[in-house]
């Protein structure tokens, strides 16, 4: 396990698998590296991998204001990605990439020490929670592994992509929200 300083280093010059040929900046996190609440998304976009933070594009924003609605402030969570680099197109990450990646994720939480990990869309969640996992069914419940709470609830860009669907999904985004804001609380 390496520290914060020697992990970041580490990953600047990951060439760990095939990401590393098309992308613009290796995307580590960004939020509190002592946070109560871990996110866990898929892998950067497009404003991600130019900037090299993750969630800052549109998906991002909206994360974001549902986060403030629900008063979930960034000293109480960190934020990472299953794949630290861009998948090209923003296909989903291969499985021999989200892989070649999970040490990294790892050692983050190994340092960040969360008590709850929240995945944000399906491609987290099958990894962390449970490979056959349905979010429709399944979102907003807690599972418990070895002391560590997960849940799993809704990709924001799920929303930004659903025409039809879309404002019944940030209503339960936003419920979800709102289970971590009351598990901060004490409240459950
Ligand atoms: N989508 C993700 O899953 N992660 C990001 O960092 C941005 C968009």
């Amino acid at each position: 396990m390496y520290n914060w300083e020697e992990l970041k280093k580490i990953l600047k010059d990951c060439r760990g698998c095939g990401l590393c040929d098309t992308r613009h900046n290796v995307v580590v996190g960004r939020g509190t590296e002592t946070a109560r609440i871990l996110f866990v998304g898929e892998g950067p976009g497009e404003q991600e991998d130019l900037q090299g933070k993750p969630f800052v594009g549109p998906a991002g924003k909206l994360l974001d204001l549902v986060l403030q609605a629900c008063r979930i402030k960034e000293e109480e969570y960190y934020i990472a990605n299953i794949v630290k680099c861009r998948p090209p197109m923003n296909r989903d990450p291969l499985p021999e990439e989200a892989a070649a990646c999970m040490p990294y994720l790892r050692n983050q939480f190994a340092l960040i020490k969360p008590e709850a990990v929240i995945c944000l869309g399906r491609i987290a969640a099958k990894s962390l929670v449970d490979p056959n996992i349905k979010i429709t069914r399944e979102h907003g419940q807690w599972v418990d592994k070895k002391g560590v709470r997960f849940m799993a609830t809704f990709h924001p860009a799920a929303i930004l992509h659903d025409a039809q669907g879309g404002n019944a999904k940030k209503k339960m985004l936003f419920d979800d929200m709102m289970k971590v804001r009351a598990f901060l609380d004490g409240k459950n």
